[in-house]
């Protein structure tokens, strides 16, 4: 795992924004695997910026999500669909009909993730991997547990990431409790990842991600197992790394 250590959030932003920039002019038709939450939307807005003066060109790109909530269609302003069409797409060059988000409304949600699991291995994997963390270890949303699963599949949303998530809706009781994530296979399969981490509430787990036991109760910590990470993290959350 390579450590770039960041001042802030700002910077972490800036950094990861650079690196997926580098893999796209590198290779234009790359298979990007995004991510949602708080954390990559600096480097969205970057690479927003990156498109708009510097002739960044996601017109070959395609790119993969790792999860949705189930029960929320892709116009639920909470769904990662719409995260995604109005934090990147609709704001550069990129086909979105190349654009893949789970679909939390799928009336066979086992076919969906069969579907989902093809589409990737049809793409031919994926050339980088953002990811962010969650206070609890989780990468999409393999939440810690005995068992991890390799494909995609639906899951029981962790009390502690149904308690983070409620910051965005008006009740923690509208928070949906399941979601469709990627599992660890697609993930570990990225040929790089790019793990974005910053604020304090990050900072425990982040001692055992890097330095602690590979554990499914940790589903971070099986990255140590990839070749090619990069963890582009703040001061705050890397405190406590030993
Ligand atoms: P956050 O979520 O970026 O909103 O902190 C990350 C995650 O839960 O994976």
């Amino acid at each position: 795992m390579k450590l770039l250590v960041v001042k802030n959030y700002d910077e972490m932003s800036k950094v990861a924004a650079k690196e997926l920039a580098e893999v796209i002019s590198k290779k234009p038709e790359s298979i990007l695997g995004l991510a949602t939450g708080g954390t990559p939307v600096g480097m969205y807005k970057e690479l927003i910026d990156m498109h708009k003066n510097e002739e960044l060109d996601f017109s070959k790109v395609t790119t993969v999500n790792l999860d949705e909530y189930v029960g929320l269609s892709g116009e639920h302003d909470q769904s990662y669909r719409y995260f995604m069409d109005s934090n990147l797409f609709n704001h550069v060059n990129i086909r979105k009909e190349y654009t893949y988000v789970p679909n939390g409304l799928a009336e066979d949600m086992h076919q969906e993730c069969v579907n989902y699991d093809k589409r990737i291995e049809e793409l031919g994997g994926i050339d980088v991997q953002v990811l962010g963390i969650g206070s609890n270890g989780h990468i999409g949303f393999n939440e810690p547990s005995d068992t991890l699963s390799l494909g995609t599949h639906v899951t029981d949303l962790a009390e502690s990431t149904i308690e983070a998530n409620s910051r965005y809706f008006a009740s923690k009781e509208e928070v949906p409790t399941k979601a469709l994530t990627m599992g660890l296979g697609a993930i570990m399969k990225a040929k790089k990842i790019l793990l974005m981490v910053s604020g304090e509430s990050k900072a425990e787990i982040m001692d055992k991600v890097v330095n602690g036991k590979i554990t499914t109760q940790v589903p971070a910590s099986f990255l140590q197992m990839h070749k090619d990470v990069v963890l582009i993290i703040d001061e705050d959350a890397a405190r406590k790394i030993k």
